[in-house]
């Protein structure tokens, strides 16, 4: 029989090394950005004509954006799931006190962008604001962050900062 697979059995060696071309080729096949979530329900766009249309952007994208997840909650005013967003846990957009689907209290997101950078003290290590959105994204949603330069991630913090809106900043130094 006259074979042109390159993997033959006769050659265990060869087989080895065409396989791990081929897997090194699929790796590098994969898109550039892997960590980067295709933007759920609203796409945002990086031309707006204003900061506050960013923000409304990134007030679309904290209601709706489910970041790729698979995990799902019940809002209290539904019988049905809902995949997860940031609205999940942070109530009326951030605006009111919050509550995770596991019942832990949350203080309002409003005031919250003028505390950052923060220190987390049981990390050692000082967080941006966006830091802190991958983390949620991460450990809250269960999804894929948004790059640090997507327009995602631009409105989110352009709509939490929003929410900070005269708030006095750098109040986390110390004098
Ligand atoms: C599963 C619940 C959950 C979801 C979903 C969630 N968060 Fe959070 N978020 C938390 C918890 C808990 C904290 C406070 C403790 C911490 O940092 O983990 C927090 C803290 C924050 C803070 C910091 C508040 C402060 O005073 O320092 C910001 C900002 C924030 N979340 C934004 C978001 C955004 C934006 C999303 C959506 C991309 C989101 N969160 C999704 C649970 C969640």
């Amino acid at each position: 029989m006259h074979r042109t697979d390159p993997a033959s059995s006769r050659h265990p060696l060869r087989a080895a090394v065409w396989l791990a071309g081929a897997s090194l080729a699929l790796a590098c096949s994969l898109p550039a950005r892997a960590d980067t979530a295709p933007a759920g329900k609203f796409t945002a766009t990086a031309k707006v004509a204003s900061a506050d249309e960013a923000a409304q952007q990134g007030a679309q994208i904290f209601a709706n954006d489910t970041f790729g997840t698979k995990q799902t909650w019940v809002p209290s005013n539904s019988f049905s799931n809902h995949l997860m967003t940031c609205a999940a846990c942070h109530t009326d957009g951030g605006k009111t006190e919050g509550t995770t689907p596991s019942g832990a209290h949350l203080p309002s997101l409003i005031g919250a962008a003028a505390k950052y950078p923060k220190f987390k003290k049981k990390k050692h290590e000082v967080y941006t604001l966006e830091r802190q959105i991958v983390h949620c994204v991460r450990a809250g949603i269960m999804g894929k962050p948004p790059a640090y330069d997507s327009p995602e991630m631009v409105d989110l913090v352009a709509y939490l900062t929003q929410l900070s809106r005269g708030a006095s900043m750098g109040q986390q130094f110390s004098h």
